[in-house]
């Protein structure tokens, strides 16, 4: 919301208004699908799973048809169980949303009113930006050096008007992340009134014994919230189905706004299936760990350079400003060849473009389609 923008009279208007500030958001911009004249493009713009989904967690999507007719249990009660068995936590602790998007949105619902703010990394994820200016909330934007999220940088933006700081640990669209030492800091730094949200979306990706997703820290504390979501690891992002895990007050505030049916029949089948499939999660892992360090280390070779290195199951690539080899011109010239990636020009990264961990095939075809453009 601009603070030096004229004063609109919403009654007088003739039309109904949106409240102010509403249309200068920019809606989320999701990776492509199409690509012209090609009938099923190699779609590795949206972090989806290169997998499919597990086979357990279809079989119970195609048992949901039994229910189609029922309302969904509002809360979640079989999703509920299985995460609270699986992760060792409160079951009365945990949220849900029509994906971790709804999570967020919800949140900043709960928590920010005109002229709060919330802080998030300069390339940080564009859900949690979007719901804090739908409540008139300002957005600050903690610069990111070396693609990175900056605890210093983070808490120079925090003021008392601050309600929420997100973190996505790994961030998108960079794959960076901070070891946990860091996100203790950063906790340990923030007022209590501050809701400190960790976003894991990618955590189970990232492998390094020095990250950690936050649950320990927010079974003792009472003003984080760690995010989880059934789209990537589990390969239900179709389904849109997330979680979050936090304090008591959190919670009663939280669901008191949720829509009461935001996790449908099918969505909870498939997800206690999902949860139940350590296979299908062992094999989505050991796919990027293979194939990340490959990609990183071919793309090197083109002379092309990757951030990270990624603890998600995407990796970020730099291109040149020179005409001829540029992010833009790379993904059209991809695009042609049926391999969909995504620009991230929305994130403040003209230069890059986001590439997701695909199958063998996937990543093969995408080395040699950019070997082709970097010699074109
Ligand atoms: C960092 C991050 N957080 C959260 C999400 C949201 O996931 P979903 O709404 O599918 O649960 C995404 C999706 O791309 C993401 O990249």
């Amino acid at each position: 919301m601009s603070e030096t923008a004229p004063p609109v009279d919403r009654a007088s208007a003739g039309k109904p208004l949106p409240k102010p500030g509403l249309m200068d958001i920019h809606a989320y911009v999701p990776g492509k699908s199409k690509a012209e004249g090609i009938a099923e493009p190699t779609k590795l713009s949206a972090n989806e799973n290169a997998l499919g989904t597990s086979p357990k967690a279809r079989e119970a999507y195609a048992a949901a048809i039994q229910h189609l007719h029922m309302y969904p249990d509002p809360g979640a009660a079989i999703v509920r169980k299985a995460i609270a068995e699986r992760y060792g936590l409160e079951p009365e602790r945990l949220i849900f949303g029509c994906g971790s998007d709804e999570v967020f949105q919800i949140l900043n619902q709960a928590y920010l009113e005109p002229g709060d703010n919330i802080v998030q990394g300069a390339h940080g994820f564009a859900a949690f930006a979007i719901g804090a200016k739908a409540c008139q909330a300002e957005v600050r934007m903690a610069p990111e050096p070396g693609y990175r999220i900056d605890v210093d940088e983070m808490l120079a933006c925090v003021d008392e008007r601050t309600r929420i700081v997100f973190l996505a640990n790994p961030g998108n669209p960079t794959g960076t992340w901070i070891p946990f030492s860091e996100v203790r800091r950063l906790h340990e730094a923030l007022p209590p009134s501050v809701v400190l949200v960790l976003d894991g979306a990618y955590g189970e990706f990232a492998v390094d014994p020095a990250f950690d997703d936050g649950l320990e820290l927010a079974r003792r504390s009472a003003n984080v919230v760690v995010t989880h979501t059934f789209s990537k690891l589990h390969g239900l992002a179709g389904l849109r189905i997330g979680w979050g895990y936090a304090p008591a007050d959190i919670v009663a505030a939280y669901d008191r706004i949720r829509p009461p049916f935001n996790t449908s029949i099918p969505s909870q089948l498939a997800a206690v299936a999902a949860l139940g499939d350590e296979a299908f999660q062992q094999a989505s892992i050991e796919l990027v760990e293979r194939w990340r360090p490959w990609l990183a280390q071919q793309l090197g070779g083109l002379g092309l350079e990757t951030v990270g290195p990624s603890a998600a199951n995407f990796v970020l690539v730099c291109f040149p400003r020179t005409p001829g080899r540029t992010a833009a011109e790379a993904e059209a010239f991809l695009a042609a060849r049926g391999l969909l990636v995504r620009g991230v020009g929305g994130y403040g990264l003209p230069d890059h473009l986001r590439m997701t961990i695909g199958l063998e095939a996937h990543n093969r075809a995408l080395i040699d389609a950019l070997a082709d453009f970097m010699r074109s």
